[in-house]
């Protein structure tokens, strides 16, 4: 699609120097002042001034929007919260949007206020191009958080799972966009908010405050802001919501009480819930078994961002193109400091084989962002690639490298986190409202919370036993550079994987080998490695002097990853076992009844695992998702991919296929 060249997204006009919806034939904001009008329906019409000053130190406060448009609401929202809030508390702020704009209108339209340089700024280097899909933006340390859902708002709200405390209903005149307004999403509207929510909107219309009172609002006018006499304001009273989950997916109580959390692993999951953790004020201790950087997985030289989705809906492929997003957008944002330990210099997928063509023909005709990915032919993948490669592919341009160590130092690094390393967990026992992990008879550490992010050993715990998690171990071969390898600029990836050179060495992997733990590195797996290298690419095998290198001379890593049967992360609460077989057993019988009786919660005890071949793009926002669930935050993730990365999906399986659990088959 071609848009015209003032508008990038196709969406805009300028008027007068102020964006104009095409789309809607309708102003984003008041002509006269939006700063102003947002200040006085939003902020003023939710009380937020008085409400935020009156907030308790470490509180969290929850804003959704509907209608992100040019950011200048979530704008003003946080310039005020940084104005009046306490220091320690968070504003987690929601917004809905179908049409997004380009970065570039973003910054043009928020140019307007000169007072808001500062947050436009940190917007701007945050949104490359917003893709459908849900998107985690932190700011300010991780005081300010935005939730950006980019899809229909009919489509989006029923897949949220939120708790909010104010509304900003701005989605055009009801007139000239309806499906805004319609009673379906203002029924969600009051779904997903808590006890005494409030929402303003400028609209004053009769059917909208119809609505609003029929989803359980108390309704009320106020002064409009400008020419507009009027708008509309209230407060939940009662949501008529029907629950809507059953419990075995639901998520248990927020923590409540001391917000101290033992981590186990320090790898790219226990590392990433640590750094989300402590962004959130938490308390963390890290146990790591190993005392320095040795051979585990998280010790690679390199690992590839690498999402390999597919043409489906399905929960992994938005897991991975959601993860690959957060990941590349923390690394944009400047989280590793060492521009040496990454690149995002782009990834180039191969179509290596007819399946792969065909999967890429159906993923390029999703028409995502060229920003996000987009097809290639085999003489523009050359050209990306610097050197010749044999197929053509997909391209994501966002997309790269990172030195994991790198990746792990820099999400452990704030001072709320304590890594103990040469710490090993050997067991987890509730004492009380505490659970302590031990190493035999020492005390190694105590708190309310374990999250248990031990990669290939996470279900070595008598609670985690019933987890069919296993082991799969790999190599990557380390290659010296060349001049003439010099000229690969991004990395490419087919059936194995090879990058840039990190320090003169490039990485190129990596083997699969199952029911094998062992972690020493072997010149067999070298020899498959360069194999595929040799299918791969062809020239850069010339440019790196393959066929000169002796397998038994060349240097590698090994490791273990950890992955599940359905190749889903596990990510969320943990359950008793025996206990949940007993309460859900009537599932047997009768798959489709919904049983209210709670789930049986190992209070405290969290899972952030099993991350196979792509950990770097799916534990950082595994780690978002495990903060979400400990202080009853807005999920990440919509709520079906929750629900198929939960722990409890195995038992709940079993129970339906009438099965023991699967033993850990690790
Ligand atoms: C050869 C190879 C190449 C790979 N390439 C890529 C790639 O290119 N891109 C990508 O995204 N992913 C890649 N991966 C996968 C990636 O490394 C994993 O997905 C990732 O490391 C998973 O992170 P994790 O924290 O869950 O587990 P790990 O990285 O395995 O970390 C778990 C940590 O927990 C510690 N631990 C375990 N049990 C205990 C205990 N009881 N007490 C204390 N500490 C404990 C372990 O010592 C370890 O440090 C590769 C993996 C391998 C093996
Ligand atoms: C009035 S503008 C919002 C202005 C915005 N709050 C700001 O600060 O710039 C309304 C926004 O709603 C979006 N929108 C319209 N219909 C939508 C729908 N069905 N689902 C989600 N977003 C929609 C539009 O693309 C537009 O950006």
């Amino acid at each position: 699609m071609t848009h015209p060249t003032d508008s990038p997204s196709g969406e805009l006009e300028w008027q007068d120097g102020q964006p104009f919806s095409r789309r809607f034939g309708d102003v984003f904001f008041s002509r006269d002042s939006g700063i102003a009008e947002t200040q006085h329906v939003f902020l003023a019409g939710n009380a937020l001034r008085e409400r935020w000053a009156s907030l308790a130190a470490g509180a969290q406060f929850v804003v959704a929007e509907t209608g992100f448009g040019t950011g200048l609401s979530f704008l003003c929202a946080w310039a005020l919260w940084d104005e009046i809030a306490p220091r320690d508390a968070r504003l987690h702020f929601v917004s809905v949007e179908a049409y997004p704009l380009a970065r570039d209108e973003l910054v043009r339209a928020l140019a307007l206020w000169p007072q808001l340089a500062p947050y436009r700024d940190a917007l701007a280097v945050r949104c490359e191009a917003f893709a459908p899909g849900w998107h985690r933006l932190a700011f300010a340390s991780g005081r300010v958080m935005l939730t950006l859902l980019v899809g229909d708002i009919a489509a989006v709200l029923p897949r949220l799972e939120a708790g909010i405390d104010a509304w900003f209903l701005d989605g055009f005149a009801p007139a000239r966009n309806p499906d805004m307004w319609s009673p379906a999403v203002l029924d969600q509207v009051a779904r997903l908010s808590r006890p005494g929510a409030t929402f303003a909107t400028y609209t004053a219309a009769s059917e909208v405050r119809r609505h609003l009172e029929a989803a359980g609002f108390a309704v009320r006018k106020a002064g409009g802001f400008g020419r507009k006499r009027e708008m509309l304001a209230g407060t939940l009273q009662e949501s008529h919501a029907p629950p809507w989950q059953a419990p075995w997916f639901a998520r248990p109580a927020a923590h409540t009480g001391e917000r101290q959390a033992i981590v186990v692993g320090s790898g790219p999951a226990g590392a990433a819930t640590a750094a989300s953790l402590a962004a959130r004020g938490w308390g963390v201790e890290v146990l790591e078994r190993r005392g320095d950087a040795g051979p585990a997985a998280a010790a690679m030289h390199q690992g590839v961002l690498y999402a390999h989705p597919s043409p489906h809906p399905t929960a992994l492929n938005e897991l991975v193109l959601a993860g690959l997003q957060h990941t590349a957008l923390l690394l944009r944002a400047g989280l590793v400091p060492d521009p040496r330990d990454y690149g995002l210099c782009g990834v180039l997928q191969l179509a290596y084989d007819a399946h792969e063509t065909q999967r890429q023909a159906g993923v390029a005709a999703l028409a995502l962002p060229r920003a996000l990915l987009h097809a290639v032919d085999r003489v523009e993948a050359a050209a990306i690639a610097g050197l010749e490669v044999p197929q053509a592919g997909l391209f994501f341009p966002a997309a790269g490298w990172v030195h994991p160590p790198a990746l792990c130092a820099a999400l452990l690094d704030h001072p709320g986190i304590h890594v103990r390393r040469a710490h090993d967990a050997i067991e987890i026992v509730r004492t009380g409202t505490q659970w302590t992990v031990r190493n035999g008879r020492l005390i190694v550490a105590e708190a309310p919370v374990v999250v248990i992010a031990g990669g290939a050993d996470s279900a070595g715990f008598p609670q985690t036993r019933h987890l069919p998690l296993r082991a799969i171990r790999g190599q990557i071969t380390l290659l010296p550079a060349t001049a003439a390898s010099a000229a690969l600029r991004t990395v490419l990836c087919g059936e194995g994987y090879v990058a840039p050179a990190r320090g003169g060495v490039h990485s190129l992997g990596a083997t699969h080998k199952f029911r094998d733990r062992q972690t020493d590195v072997r010149a067999s797996e070298h020899v498959e490695n360069l194999e595929r290298l040799s299918h791969l690419a062809p020239a850069l095998h010339a440019a790196l002097g393959v066929g000169r290198l002796e397998a038994t001379a060349l240097e590698g890593l090994a490791g273990l990853r950890c992955s599940s049967p359905d190749y889903l992360p596990v990510v969320g609460p943990v359950v008793d076992a025996a206990a949940f077989m007993r309460t859900y057993a009537r599932l047997s019988r009768d798959a489709t009844l919904v049983l209210r009786e709670p789930s049986p919660w190992l209070d405290g005890l969290y899972m952030n695992t099993a991350h196979g071949s792509r950990g770097l793009i799916t534990a950082p926002l595994s780690g978002e998702l495990l903060a979400a669930y400990l202080d009853g935050e807005p999920s990440p993730v919509p709520v079906g991919v929750a629900e198929a990365l939960h722990p409890s999906r195995f038992l709940l399986r079993a129970l339906i296929r009438r099965r023991t659990p699967d033993a850990n088959l690790a």
